[in-house]
């Protein structure tokens, strides 16, 4: 058997499949042809062993905690590049030249504005109503009022839905926040950043200037660049499956806020900070380890373990970093933040933790940090979504201009009843 092939043995019948090998990380095994040679399925719920597709963006050694975007770790993005940058490359494949990010950047601002009528659409939901909510309502509805850029075979159409989503998420999110505390919306300021733009859009008021603080604008559009993309997680394999049918960009994106919502996923940012309140103080961690542990007790630590990393995630450990700095720039201090430090050295020393190989992941600092800025924990994951906005679409752009791609359908391992006659309601 050569390295580049795999032979299966099943149903009395042995055949070979090929190995295909990436530049980095493990070789796939092509299935493609085992139904029709054997007329079995695999079996894997949850794709903890399945490659869903070839990819060039983002590369993750669990292992070794290693997160690469085109190559570059995010450990140095995050140092020396900016959410523009790394968006520019997500998009694009390379780092962009100062006149080719000047120039994207400009369009991106330059789209930052939401059709006028959308601003009553908000309107139209509870004050109370959760900001992921408004978030997942509004930019689904966006594909009603751009669609001149819904084209998903025209690769300008592509570009600017590409564009308008990317410039058009801070907007969106901030407008959700000011319309759950009752302020009037802030319109974009094109002579600011884009994170600086944010953050106008969601603290300024008309009645006074609104300064931005550059430590915060820095720690901001960093926690920005470590959202950005994961790879094949949950919700870009959402975006990925809905873009398959040839939904409209803004429908797909949708569908993958939709899914970052949920707690196991990009919902733990909020999930952690609330655990940390309910816990409190550093004396009440060990009964909630041993909750953690209990395999009657649902509770499981939020912000802690990671389908891929087995290791320590290496967004968590800049965002640990970040915190502190905002804290000095605000002159703030919170004793959750100790309460985690601790609760993290606490479960870190625990064999049940070591043994399953559970470290902080990306939210278990993040919402720390958010709180200090300003931001209600019900942010916390539209901020997840508006970072992760241009992962989405730098994978639905790599997919939708794939020409091999096809629409994704799963089977499954069916353990229903057999064939079986109508019983007339009479008889029954
Ligand atoms: C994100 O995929 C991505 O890339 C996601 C993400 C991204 O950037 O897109 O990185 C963002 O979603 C980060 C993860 C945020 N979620 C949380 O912090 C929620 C808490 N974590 C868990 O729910 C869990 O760790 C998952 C969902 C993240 C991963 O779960 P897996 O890979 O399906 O692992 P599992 O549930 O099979 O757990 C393996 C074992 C189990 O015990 P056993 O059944 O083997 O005895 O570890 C235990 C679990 O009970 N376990 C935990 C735990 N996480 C797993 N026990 C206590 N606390 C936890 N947090």
């Amino acid at each position: 058997m050569s390295d580049n092939q795999a032979s299966l043995t099943a149903g009395g019948k042995t055949i070979d499949m090929p190995v295909n090998s990436g530049t980095i990380g493990p070789d796939v095994i092509d299935i493609r042809k085992l139904y029709a040679q054997t007329g079995m399925f695999t079996y894997d719920p949850g794709f903890t062993s399945t490659a869903s597709c070839d990819s060039a963006i983002t590369y993750i050694d669990g292992d070794e905690g290693v997160l690469l975007h085109r190559g570059y770790p995010i450990g140095q993005l995050a140092e020396h590049s900016s959410f523009m940058e790394v968006s520019y490359l997500l998009l694009n494949g390379e780092l962009p030249s100062s006149g080719e990010l000047a120039e994207f950047s400009r369009t991106i601002t330059r789209h930052t504005m939401l059709h006028e009528q959308l601003a009553t659409f908000y309107r139209g939901f509870r004050r109370d109503a959760h900001p992921m909510a408004i978030m997942c309502g509004v930019v689904g509805a966006l594909s009603a009022f751009y669609h001149d850029s819904t084209d998903i075979a025209d690769p300008t159409h592509r570009k600017i839905s590409s564009h308008r989503l990317i410039a058009k998420m801070p907007t969106i999110a901030a407008m959700a926040y000011k319309y759950s505390v009752g302020q009037p919306f802030v319109y974009p300021d094109n002579k600011l950043s884009y994170t600086g733009n944010f953050l106008k859009m969601t603290f300024g008021v008309p009645a006074e200037e609104y300064e931005v603080v550059p430590a915060v604008e820095k720690a901001m559009d960093r926690i920005f660049t470590l959202h950005a993309d994961h790879e094949q997680n949950a919700s870009t394999s959402t975006v990925r499956l809905a873009g398959s049918s040839g939904a409209n960009p803004f429908a797909c994106i949708a569908a993958g806020i939709a899914c970052l919502w949920g707690p196991a996923h990009g919902g733990a940012n909020e999930a952690a900070l609330n655990m940390l309140k309910e816990i409190g103080t550093p004396d009440k961690i060990q009964h909630y380890i041993d909750r953690a542990k209990d395999k009657n007790d649902p509770f499981r630590l939020m912000g802690f373990g990671h389908r891929v990393y087995k290791n320590y995630d290496p967004r968590a450990t800049v965002m640990q970093t970040t915190v502190r700095e905002v804290f000095a720039a605000l002159n703030v201090q919170d004793p959750l933040f100790e309460t985690a430090l601790r609760l993290e050295e606490i479960a870190l020393s625990d064999p049940y933790f070591a043994e399953k190989k559970l470290f902080p992941n990306v939210d278990f600092y993040s919402g720390i940090i958010l709180s200090a800025i300003g931001f209600p924990t019900t942010m916390f994951t539209v901020l997840f979504a508006l970072a992760r906005t241009v992962g989405w679409v730098a994978q639905w752009n790599e997919m939708i201009s794939d020409p091999g791609q096809k629409i994704g359908r799963p089977r499954q391992l069916y353990t229903g009843p057999t064939q079986r006659d109508y019983i007339p309601l009479s008889e029954r």
